[in-house]
């Protein structure tokens, strides 16, 4: 019964965007756990081909920022499992800087990879959802990684706070459009805080290694610890379940107590 241990997600045909490592690696592992067959992709074509070899999934080379390489991605999709549920627009770069440090170059980046792919992404991916879910008679949902630095402002982060307040926006545009269109499909933003995956390693703090960086963000979270990829993973599966059937628009923090302030 899809409701059981280990079948939140039985049947549901996944698509995941920068799956090779951290927080999507986590989450593509988790829906497989949870009975999902999952398109691992990302711009590491080796990595990510080793993450999905060792989940016995497929994977596909897909830079988000690159329209072509969507369009591969969701023939791909198609391809292997006959359809597509859920899209999980996770793939993002984290850069660090006040307005008057950014280049536009890194502006244009940091934009280009957290909010045009996840544009991208909705766009290319929404008529194979549409179909499948019609035809097949399922659910289907959208999850994109914002964060809470696209609901709090920092002074060092301009670009990426700019970036995530814009996915957080345009996911509820895509879950109204998508409610107009019969309510098969939902869409819903994360917004974790400090969790531990490689993209922490841009927090460089003078005179720390990295566990001092960790600790020091630590102290910043009302539960007192960085977050691990489990509290944001075991948060999609519930998202992209039908559990979640009744839910859209949404934002989950993931985030310690930090915006509870
Ligand atoms: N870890 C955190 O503290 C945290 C907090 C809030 C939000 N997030 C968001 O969660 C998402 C995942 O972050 P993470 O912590 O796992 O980082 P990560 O650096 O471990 O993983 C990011 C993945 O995205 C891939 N990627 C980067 N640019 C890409 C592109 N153009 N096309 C396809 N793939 C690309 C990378 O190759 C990598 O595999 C990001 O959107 C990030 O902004 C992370």
């Amino acid at each position: 019964m899809a409701g059981d241990r280990g079948g939140r997600l039985a049947g549901k045909r996944v698509l995941v965007t920068g799956a090779a490592s951290g927080l999507g690696r986590r989450i593509a592992e988790r829906f497989v756990g949870e009975g999902a067959r999952v398109l691992l992709t990302d711009c590491h074509e080796a990595a990510v081909a080793a993450v999905a070899d060792g989940l016995g999934q497929p994977s596909i080379l897909l830079d988000v920022t690159q329209q072509a390489d969507w369009a591969r991605a969701i023939a791909a999709v198609d391809a292997a499992f006959g359809g597509l549920e859920v899209l999980v627009n996770n793939a993002g770069i984290g850069p660090g800087g006040t307005v008057e440090e950014t280049s536009f170059e890194t502006w244009r980046r940091c934009h280009a990879v957290n909010l045009d792919g996840t544009f991208l992404g909705c766009r290319t991916a929404l008529p194979l959802m549409r179909a499948t879910t019609a035809r097949d008679g399922t659910l289907g949902a959208i999850l994109n990684l914002s964060s809470i630095a696209g609901v709090i402002a920092a002074a060092n982060m301009a670009a990426y706070n700019s970036a995530k307040a814009a996915v957080r926006h345009l996911t509820k545009s895509v879950a109204l459009h998508c409610a107009r269109e019969g309510g098969r499909i939902r869409a819903n933003s994360l917004h974790p805080a400090f969790i531990d995956t490689p993209i922490l390693d841009n927090f460089a703090v003078r005179g720390l290694d990295r566990d001092g960086v960790l600790a020091k963000l630590a102290r910043q979270i009302p539960l007192g610890a960085v977050g691990e990829p489990d509290d944001v993973a075991w948060a999609a599966v519930y998202l992209c379940s039908d559990e979640a059937k009744f839910v859209t628009g949404a934002e989950l923090f993931i985030d310690g107590g930090i915006s509870a302030r």
